[in-house]
């Protein structure tokens, strides 16, 4: 990449990253602008042009369905499944044997790989084994897993018979669990016996047994064995998946679900401002044609790429980045157990090297982690095969980017910088390989799309001031509601600004077009770029003995992006002391999941509230960084 226009490209201004004559020579799509302009003039041509590259079992009446605004409806009419284009219509094909999936071990010793073959056997013989659990169309299996190939079989094999997956990611605790599988009355649980994470064990198993205690939904629990550690096994209820598979039942045969476009493909939970977590709803159809397109334009998927989604399968990354687009477009992906820094921060670079990783897609969270390790540990290692680097789920500072850039893709590997969201399914502002970049943007919107930044009243503002952003179009992945509660669907989305999707997120734009995000304006707290609601973190800390109100902020965190820090008002009967604050920490992170750890707990007399007896946290940050309280005209006395 040079860091110079080449005459045919326009000068933007701000410090600018151009991409390399060799990098444009190689992109699929050299003429960004009249992809966008065709898209502009036409979105549902455009999109029915992407469909029109997938597999229908029959095509759609309509491309978008806008008569039930804010219920967005896309490709009705069309039957569809999508599956069928993940796997099934690349076994007609020279990909029939080309590897679908890999996947190390931790500790490397294990190494495990699918053809699209071999994962079409694996996902139906796990697909009859949730058939004869009694699963059906539109039942809700929640999937509690550490990162193995069974999840994807798992996700897939759901999707297969048109059940809708609710994936909980194997981070959270107990009553992150519980929560979700209750609110979504799940029949069936998928787990394990445990998993690894840094050399420890995840007693995945037991806490899911803790959990049931209060989920009568669920008739039964598959357990893949992993870890080899004794777990208690509930007769009738609990089934080990070896002993499954070694049954009759579980053939490589299974017919894929003729579904419309619109039937529910998952449910997956995420935190939103109040209350507890939602169930963002994805479709087969929609979401099949956005992370397909998404994928193939930003990150230039071909055949002999080997893509790597770092991320985990439990957060919508790894659903539609691990899993979806890249099955979806047939490509080889890489499935890594680990982490980056266990047992040494090259765990990650000699993954690349092994198996000639040509796509690396991860959060700043884990370069800032890795940069602190210095240059020795990549430099160790050929990193040769890299031609494309992404980034995900916060701002990337421009010191990481760089770092990135000049250390890891030895300044040939433009970095698509994707901005999007659990709700919207896919990238939403984002480059591609030939745009310039500039460190720290996302650059602009996908194709289709239109973003704009507003003031309190949902006026647009001028460039480069600060305000609230919004999309304008729909677009085929986006989430079709919250399940079980459409108003608050309309509400948290849509009525701030009518007729336009509400963020959450407060940005910039610049006066080249460019989109610079701040950060969540809502009660949203980014732990490592993983989504954590106030409401949440300060419902456990309540449920300890000793603590009669909390609050939680998210402040600067060098590594994390954000810290948790809270405030507690203690019981009658309790006094502060540094070890009921540890023991508060720990509460937390045992109920929610250790990434809910809050860096502290400071107890305080009184919280500041707002008459109605709101907590303003607003208040609470701004005296945490010594800043001035802003307007405080509806504090309490
Ligand atoms: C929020 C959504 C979607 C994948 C992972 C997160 C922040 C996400 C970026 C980026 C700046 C980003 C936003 C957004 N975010 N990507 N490239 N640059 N901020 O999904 O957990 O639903 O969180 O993550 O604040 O609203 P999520």
């Amino acid at each position: 990449m040079a860091t110079k226009a080449n005459g045919k490209v326009k000068e933007l201004e701000g410090e600018v990253y151009y991409p390399s004559e060799e990098v444009v020579a190689q992109a699929r799509l050299q003429d960004w602008e009249a992809v966008a302009e065709k898209a502009r003039k036409d979105l549902e041509g455009f999109w029915a042009d992407e469909a029109n590259e997938l597999e229908w079992f029959k095509k759609w009446d309509k491309v978008l369905d806008d008569s039930n605004k804010p219920f967005f409806k896309w490709f009705t009419g069309g039957r569809v499944n999508i599956v069928h284009n993940c796997i099934d219509r690349h076994l007609n094909s020279y990909r029939k044997n080309k590897l679908a999936l890999i996947w190390e071990s931790e500790d490397g010793k294990l190494e495990r790989t699918f053809s699209y073959h071999a994962l079409n056997r694996e996902v139906n013989r796990m697909a009859n084994i949730i058939k004869a659990m009694g699963v059906m169309k539109g039942d809700r299996v929640t999937i509690y897993m550490g990162r193995v190939p069974e999840i994807v079989f798992a996700m897939l094999a759901c999707a297969k018979i048109g059940a809708v997956h609710s994936v909980v990611f194997g981070g959270f605790s107990v009553d992150s669990l519980q929560g979700r599988i209750e609110d979504s009355e799940s029949k069936l649980v998928i787990t394990m016996d445990g998993s690894y994470n840094n050399g420890k064990v995840v007693e995945l198993k037991r806490t899911v047994d803790e959990a049931l205690k209060r989920c009568p939904s669920v008739e039964n629990v598959i357990v893949v064995k992993r870890v080899g550690h004794d777990v208690p096994m509930e007769a009738g209820r609990d089934h080990w998946y070896h002993d499954m598979l070694a049954l009759p039942i579980a053939n490589g045969k299974c017919p894929t679900e003729v579904l419309d476009a619109e039937d529910p493909l998952y449910i997956l939970y995420t935190s939103g401002s109040t209350g507890k977590p939602k169930a963002i709803v994805h479709t087969h159809g929609g979401y099949m044609v956005g992370t397909y397109s998404t994928l193939k334009y930003v990150f230039d998927i071909n055949d002999e790429d080997r893509w790597w989604c770092a991320a985990d399968p439990g957060w919508v990354t790894g659903h539609s980045y691990i899993v979806y687009g890249p099955l979806l477009n047939g490509a080889t992906s890489f499935m890594f157990e680990g982490g980056p820094m266990f047992p040494y921060p090259n765990r990650w670079w000699q993954c690349v090297e092994k198996y000639g990783i040509t796509i690396l897609y991860t959060a700043p969270t884990a370069i800032r982690g890795l940069m602190r390790f210095g240059e020795a540990w990549p430099n160790k290692h050929d990193l040769s095969s890299l031609r494309l680097l992404g980034s995900v789920g916060e701002p990337i500072n421009p010191e990481a980017w760089k770092w990135y850039y000049r250390v890891i893709g030895k300044e040939r590997c433009p970095i698509m910088d994707t901005w999007w969201q659990t709700e919207t399914g896919m990238f939403m502002i984002t480059p591609t390989p030939s745009v310039p970049l500039k460190p720290g943007s996302g650059t602009r919107p996908f194709f289709g799309q239109e973003a704009e930044i507003v003031d309190e009243q949902g006026n647009p503002v001028a460039d480069d001031q600060e305000g609230y952003l919004v999309l304008k179009n729909p677009w085929p992945a986006m989430l079709r509601t919250i399940y079980g509660d459409p108003d608050r669907y309309v509400n948290q989305y849509w009525s701030k600004n009518p007729g336009k999707y509400t963020t959450g997120d407060s940005a910039k734009r610049d006066s080249d077009g460019y989109f610079w995000i701040i950060g969540r304006v809502d009660d949203v707290i980014k732990v490592s770029g993983h989504r954590l609601g106030t409401a949440e973190v300060e419902s456990a800390l309540v449920s300890h003995p000793a603590v009669a109100e909390a609050a939680a902020i998210g402040l600067h965190h060098e590594v994390k992006g954000q810290g948790i820090h809270t405030f507690v008002l203690l019981r009658n009967g309790f006094a502060p002391s540094p070890e009921l604050a540890e023991e508060l920490r720990q509460h937390v992170a045992t109920h929610m999941g250790p990434i809910a750890r809050p860096e502290d707990v400071k107890f305080v007399d009184k919280l500041p509230k707002t008459r109605s007896g709101k907590i303003m946290r607003r208040v609470l940050k701004a005296r945490a960084q010594g800043l001035p309280e802003g307007d405080i005209s509806t504090l309490e006395e």
